[in-house]
């Protein structure tokens, strides 16, 4: 089982990612930790305690992360995932406490403890990533990647430029991209082609299960969302960063020079991706740009069977 760290903002399909990273014979999570992104780092924390709590997920630690971007005021995305940041199914408290280490405290505890090369998948703004390399550079040669969603190649979706989780925090994201970490980015090519469609949240709520239909409901508030934007389905963003791996076949990516726009006036947070090789740098990051969705789905489909 390939060991990994999950850091979220939880999130609708954060937490979607979260139960299909646990449900995963191939993935070992050894611990997640939370960051401000989404909502508060107080509600992101406690989304992701109800959520692996409902989901009877109670023996792997979780801690907070930041509050803030390592420069920046937060900004957080209500209008997408509603005040509590998982808006939709009405979930009890949490039946156990977080971690009483910060976030950094526990990345950096389990990777240097682990025997193999551990992975991280950040599925929220890289604040907490960026203060652990800064803190702790002696982690880098212990990890073996990053598979994270943000970014995109082409647009964003919170400025023309700019994809939210690297707009929250461009410099965090900086340090990330910089860092000599093999990178696989599931940025918005990618996740705006795994869309999950109305009848296929029907067939998730069919499915069985008290897990299934909570994310069926979690689906159903985030549908609204887009469709409202125009968009035929949602965009199952944050599940392409665990499911990629899971099966990298389901995918199909390009290795190309990242950096990260931290200053312009129209592209500030965007993801500079040099698909044409002009600038000469070195290479960094795998861009994952096409899926094969309907496997997706069905990888979708089989993780929540899991929890039965
Ligand atoms: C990203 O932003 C958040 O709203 C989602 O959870 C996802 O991580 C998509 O831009
Ligand atoms: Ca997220």
């Amino acid at each position: 089982k390939k060991p990994i760290l999950m850091d979220c903002d939880p999130g609708h399909d954060d937490a979607i990612a979260l139960l299909m990273a646990f449900a995963s014979d191939q993935l070992d999570v050894l611990a997640v930790t939370t960051v401000g992104g989404n909502q508060t780092s107080e509600k992101t924390l406690q989304n992701a305690l109800k959520v692996l709590s409902f989901a009877g997920i109670t023996h792997v630690p979780v801690a907070a992360g930041a509050s803030q971007p390592l420069v920046r005021e937060l900004e957080i995305a209500p209008e997408v995932h509603g005040e509590s940041g998982l808006d939709g199914p009405v979930l009890p408290e949490p039946s156990f406490a977080p971690s009483d280490k910060t976030a950094i405290e526990l990345m950096e505890d389990v990777i240097m403890n682990c025997q193999e090369k551990v992975t991280l998948v950040p599925t929220g703004p890289l604040t907490n990533i960026a203060s652990l390399l800064i803190a702790a550079p002696q982690v880098k040669e212990r990890i073996q990647r990053i598979s994270l969603m943000g970014g995109s190649a082409v647009g964003g979706n919170w400025t023309p430029a700019a994809e939210f989780n690297i707009m929250v925090d461009p410099e965090a994201a900086d340090v990330v991209f910089q860092s000599g970490i093999p990178i696989t980015m599931c940025g918005l090519d990618v996740t705006h082609k795994a869309q999950i469609f109305d009848h296929e949240i029907e067939h998730i709520r069919q499915q069985g299960g008290k897990v299934a239909v909570m994310v069926a409901e979690l689906l159903d508030f985030f549908a609204k969302f887009h469709q409202e934007m125009g968009f035929e389905g949602s965009p199952l963003h944050d599940p392409c960063a665990v499911a990629w791996l899971i099966d990298p076949t389901l995918f199909t990516s390009q290795h190309v020079r990242v950096d990260i726009e931290t200053c312009g006036e129209l592209t500030d947070g965007a993801t500079v991706v040099d698909l044409r090789g002009i600038n000469g740098r070195e290479k960094n990051v795998d861009v994952v740009y096409d899926i094969d969705r309907e496997r997706f789905i069905q990888l979708l489909y089989d993780s929540l069977k899991k929890y039965r």
